[in-house]
């Protein structure tokens, strides 16, 4: 079948090069003529595991081309995927259709009869009815169809999730249609992926409730941490121990810095406003969103508590600047947040991403970029972790701690391996690990133990290893200087 998709980006790109993958004959269109020439000359505009190979093998076997040229793309097609920007609109909460409806308008004036006009992108209720009318306001006698098919792609896992979806859902109320929904997704539902057929609204209702449900498990779970800091209890054990319930579940049980990327957080908004203009309340909704704006809000005084409050002066090494791990999106990152807060305070910042640098020029200044992990850490003052690139945790941190200025590392996403991570004499701030207070750390445990620093600079923890210090640990150093148990 052929399928035209608008809208090159994250979502439209992966989606157009699975469906060539699945035997479809596909064209992606977009209005970037610097994207789709960089498409056209081999080359892959995102940073996404396995798409560059996906697309060379499609364009290879003539069933994907990109082009900027609608009209022409649109002849014989069965499909019309509308997968452009819905971010939140300027100034206020709910999406910005602009780009879907132009869109729209724009195919009908060169729809044939039978096209399904499908909305990929993320869209409040109601947006299909809407591309529907213009559509048919358009183009009167045209045979149509305007289809809701809500993409679940997480960036770093794209194509997986396409291919192995937990469910593909078709929001269609026009039963020719729906046939022909069911034969572009044949060869997924011959591999038993479950095709969830639903009414046009239900399907963009389902994908505002999925997004925003799972932003706020990760919210609650990060509260959780919080909690868990404050009563000596570890996060790790708790979020494992409650996702083993079925109806929980351990996955989106990570607590970090807060979430971002360019869904939750313009998702979970656009719900909101959709609701709000039904004048309907979503109070759980509502109290997410605020949660994780506080946690953002407040995560770069979390960070400096762990150099006493103080890091004026210091340089900073933040590992990893992208939203997540596996993409190159800095799109409503934490770090963007940290750094800001970081530099306010007088720090000096040096930030190293395996994929984000790039991105990241465009959102950040007077920021050092470092070629790599060791470079970036080289002669700081404190580490931050930000992102859960896999390579940090592998990291070599006894040539680490030979390398800064101070062993502090604040691992915002408990990434790395506390035992090895102390043992070459780091200070190790996680979330939601055990913080006690300062009087109960002394009583508790009347002598501190903290690195021995020899001779040749070499950290050395006590031989009998050594207790995550508090959150204030250097404040604490400063009244209570230990001496090593040597
Ligand atoms: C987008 C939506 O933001 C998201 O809500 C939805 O779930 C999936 O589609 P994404 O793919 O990340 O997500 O958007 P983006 O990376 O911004 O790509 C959109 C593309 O559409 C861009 O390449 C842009 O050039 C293109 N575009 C935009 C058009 O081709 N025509 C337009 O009129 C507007
Ligand atoms: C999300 C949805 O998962 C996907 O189904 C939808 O189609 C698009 O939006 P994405 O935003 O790409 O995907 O990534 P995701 O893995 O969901 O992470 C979103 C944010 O939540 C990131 O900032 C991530 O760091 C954070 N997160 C995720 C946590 O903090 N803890 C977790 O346990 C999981």
């Amino acid at each position: 079948m052929k399928v035209v998709i608008v809208g090159s980006g994250y979502v439209g790109l992966v989606s157009g090069a699975c469906f060539s993958a699945l035997g479809h004959s596909v064209v992606c269109v977009d209005s970037n003529e610097q994207k789709i020439n960089l498409l056209n000359s081999g080359g892959v505009p995102i940073f996404e595991p396995g798409l560059d190979e996906l697309i060379k093998t499609n364009i290879e076997q003539n069933r994907l081309a990109f082009s900027t040229d609608l009209k022409t793309s649109l002849r014989g097609a069965d499909f019309a995927f509308i997968a452009v920007g819905t971010p939140t609109r300027q100034g206020g909460s709910e999406a910005d259709l602009t780009s879907v409806y132009a869109v729209a308008s724009e195919i009908a004036l060169s729809a044939e009869d039978g096209l399904v006009i499908v909305t990929k992108s993320t869209v409040p209720v109601g947006t299909g009815d809407a591309v529907e009318a213009i559509v048919r306001t358009s183009r009167p006698d045209l045979v149509f169809a305007a289809v809701s098919n809500p993409e679940f792609l997480k960036e770093g896992s794209a194509i997986d999730d396409f291919m192995n979806p937990d469910r593909v859902v078709v929001g269609c109320d026009v039963p020719w249609a729906t046939e022909k929904m069911k034969m572009l997704y044949e060869p997924l539902r011959a591999a038993d992926a479950p095709i969830i057929h639903t009414g046009r609204s239900a399907a963009e209702v389902i994908k505002y409730a999925a997004n925003a449900f799972l932003a706020i498990k990760i919210s609650f779970i990060n509260e959780i941490a919080d909690f868990c800091e404050a009563v000596s209890a570890d996060v790790s054990e708790v979020a494992n121990g409650i996702g083993h319930d079925k109806r929980i579940g351990r996955a989106f049980l990570n607590p970090g810095p807060g979430y971002g990327g360019s869904c939750f957080p313009k998702d979970s908004l656009a719900l909101l406003a959709t609701a709000q203009s039904h004048t309907v309340s979503l109070r759980v909704v509502e109290s997410s969103i605020a949660a994780n704006d506080a946690r953002k809000r407040g995560i770069g005084r979390r960070v400096s508590s762990a150099f006493g409050h103080s890091v004026r002066g210091k340089t900073i090494a933040i590992l990893g600047l992208t939203f997540k791990a596996n993409t190159d999106d800095m799109r409503e990152a934490p770090s963007l947040n940290i750094i800001a807060a970081l530099q306010k305070m007088g720090a000096r910042v040096r930030a190293y991403d395996p994929e984000g640098m790039e991105q990241a020029r465009h959102y950040l200044q007077n920021v050092e970029y470092a070629s790599d992990a060791y470079n970036c850490v080289e002669g700081a003052d404190g580490i931050v972790i930000a992102t859960e690139w896999k390579e940090f945790a592998a990291l070599d941190f006894m040539r680490i701690a030979a390398i800064v200025s101070h062993p502090v590392i604040v691992d915002l996403r408990n990434i790395l391996d506390v035992h090895k991570v102390e043992t070459a004499g780091f200070e190790l701030h996680r979330i939601g690990s055990p913080r006690r207070s300062e009087t109960a750390s002394i009583q508790a445990a009347p002598r501190l133990l903290r690195p021995k620093v020899n001779g040749q600079g070499e950290h050395s923890s006590a031989a009998h290893g050594s207790i995550r210090p508090v959150s204030n640990s250097l404040a604490l150093q400063n009244r209570y200087p230990i001496k090593g148990l040597a």
